[in-house]
């Protein structure tokens, strides 16, 4: 299993190069294999512990990444995510771009609509992990790629 860091420039999405180029401290993990959404899991568990995020919050954070990596996986054909640690001067938090160069999502309401899948799934990630983050937005372009970013901050 490969951990070094991926060249995220060949990920189109401008979404993710603005987040990345704006990161001060950040770490760009690999998803293309179950073994790197357990990784990601681990990596996102022990961010949120350095956050002290309430279990509460870690175990919504966690199960979010969870969800967003296993997308990135099936759907996307692979990708990475970056993690960002946040500081606005009030608060900290923890941003994540999952990002991928796939066949991108044609109709991200639909996506997002509980219940819908094209994957024999449950149609539940989407929808569930915006109820599960503070702050969550979709870059999808057909034929591109899609990043979906979250942020959980410290409250
Ligand atoms: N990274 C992605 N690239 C392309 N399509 C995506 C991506 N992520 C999600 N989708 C599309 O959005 C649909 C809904 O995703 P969602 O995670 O809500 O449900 P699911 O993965 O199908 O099922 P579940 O996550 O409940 O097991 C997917 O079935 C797929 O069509
Ligand atoms: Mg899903």
């Amino acid at each position: 299993m490969s951990l070094a860091s991926p060249d995220i420039s060949r990920y189109h999405s401008p979404l993710l190069t603005r987040y990345a180029a704006q990161a001060e401290l950040h770490q760009v993990l690999p998803l293309e294999s179950d073994e790197h959404v357990v990784a990601v899991r681990k990596a996102v568990r022990e961010h949120a512990l350095e956050l002290k995020l309430s279990l509460v919050d870690q175990t919504k954070l966690v199960t979010a990444a969870s969800e967003l990596a296993r997308n990135t996986l099936k759907y996307g054909g692979g990708g990475v995510v970056v993690l960002e640690r946040l500081a606005d001067g009030l608060r900290k938090g923890l941003r994540l771009v999952f990002a991928d160069t796939g066949p991108g999502i044609a109709d991200v309401e639909l996506a997002l609509r509980d219940g819908y899948t094209s994957g024999g799934g449950l149609g539940l990630g989407l929808g569930g992990t915006k109820r599960l983050a503070d702050d969550f937005h979709i870059d999808s372009r057909p034929g591109e790629g899609t990043a979906v970013a979250i942020i959980k901050w410290k409250i």
